[in-house]
């Protein structure tokens, strides 16, 4: 071969280990946050092509025959959604967009009873990829919450891991991206996952290192905590326990990537004077204006109350590495610039091939707050990649 046949293959190939060794930014979309009215309006016009590396799109879902449903068809594509998302390529040519299929709301059962037969199983593979080409996705991400759970079966765990070995032998030749979210919590494990096999045939594993603590506990806690509390009964409901699970599995940890989440889980108070970690709750906290969902307030809205309502006290939870913050009976476990720089640096720390976003339209976009526009993904990502 000639020389320079050498050198330029010599190029391709530190090209293509610096491009699987990329440290990914992956941010998901609500695509739901169009319906939000006046200034918290959020759509995909309002993303930042150059803050994420991977942009994900939630939801598709399933029909029990095995093809893919489109949940919104007025927002996804008469709207134009799935288009303009894709072709937020054109602004920034690295950025992969990718599709998220399931969520919460879609449940299980669907993905059960198509993953239970090998017809509908194989048929749904193809719809998928079919779908991804036809809109000009970049990959897929799975999010069945969860295998064996909310209605599906014991087979789901064995199923799952057959779908996703299946999605692999498709998507490879056509060079498209498969990832999958999991539950953060890992004594559902045994029941749901059969990790060596997933691990094996992603591209990257998005932990839902979130939602821990919630008013269904009846006391305050946190959403997002890196570590255990002393009060903690359970000293596995923390971000970290879920990562090291993972290590310890032996999986790839450039495959792994750290959820953290751009909202808080509010509470009500039984007493405003009764206000730490664990006091007694008596329901969810009241709903934002924004969001409109009880016991939840996005990033936006937090930072929105602390600047313009008098009476807040924000509290560093040192232990567990997150704030809390409470105005009378409204308490709030959430993420500010200082926790997403721990969560990023803890993820650089300890090798990780990532750190994940729900959702980018929680972010003071507009720059509300006076941190500049999307002041937590930034900061997270400055220290990841620092
Ligand atoms: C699959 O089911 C959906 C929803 O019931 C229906 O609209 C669609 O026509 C069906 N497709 C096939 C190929 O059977
Ligand atoms: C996106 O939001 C802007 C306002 O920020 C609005 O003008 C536009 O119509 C929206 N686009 C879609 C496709 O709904
Ligand atoms: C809070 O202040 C912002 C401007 O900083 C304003 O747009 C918004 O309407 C105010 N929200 C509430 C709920 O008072």
């Amino acid at each position: 071969m000639p020389r320079s046949t050498y050198v330029t293959l010599a190029l391709l190939l530190a090209f293509s280990s610096l491009a699987s060794a990329q440290k990914k930014v992956v941010c998901y979309y609500g695509s739901w946050a169009n319906y939000r009215t006046g200034v918290a309006q959020f759509n995909v016009t309002n993303i930042d092509p150059f803050l994420c590396t991977h942009v994900i799109y939630a939801f598709i879902g399933a029909n029990t025959n095995g093809t893919v449903k489109i949940l919104d068809s007025w927002n996804d594509v008469s709207l134009n959604g799935f288009k303009d998302f894709n072709n937020l390529r054109l602004k920034n040519a690295n950025l992969k967009t990718m599709v998220a299929l399931g969520g919460w709301s879609e449940g299980s059962a669907t993905y059960s009873t198509i993953c239970n037969n090998v017809a509908l199983r194989t048929a749904f593979v193809t719809n998928l990829y079919n779908f991804l080409v036809k809109w000009g996705f970049n990959g897929l991400d799975i999010d069945w919450e969860y295998p064996a759970q909310r209605g599906g079966i014991a087979a789901d765990k064995a199923n799952f891991a057959s779908l996703i070995k299946e999605l692999r032998a498709k998507f490879t030749p056509a060079n498209l991206l498969l990832s999958a979210a999991f539950s953060a919590d890992i004594n559902s494990y045994g029941t749901s996952y059969d990790v060596p096999t997933l691990a094996t045939n992603l591209d990257f594993i998005n932990l839902m290192t979130y939602d821990f603590h919630s008013y269904g506990d009846g006391k305050s806690g946190e959403n997002s905590p890196l570590y255990a509390a002393s009060i903690d009964t359970d000293k596995t409901m923390n971000s970290d326990a879920t990562v090291q699970y993972w290590i310890k599995q032996g999986v790839d940890k450039m495959k792994i990537v750290l959820g953290v989440p751009l909202y808080g889980r509010s509470f009500t108070l039984k007493s405003a004077t009764s206000n730490g970690l664990g006091a007694v709750t008596v329901g969810a906290g009241a709903l934002g204006p924004w969001s409109q969902e009880a016991g939840l307030l996005m990033f936006s809205e937090i930072c929105m109350y602390q600047k313009n309502q008098t009476g807040w006290t924000v509290q560093w939870n040192a232990a567990q590495q997150v704030p809390y913050a409470y105005r009378s009976t409204l308490w709030v476990g959430y993420e500010n610039k200082q926790s997403v720089e721990v969560k990023g640096k803890y993820a650089k720390d300890n090798g990780l091939g990532g750190v994940m976003v729900w959702a980018i339209d929680y972010e003071d976009f507009r720059n509300f707050c006076g941190g500049g526009k999307f002041p937590l993904i930034s900061a997270l990502k400055a220290n990841f990649t620092a």
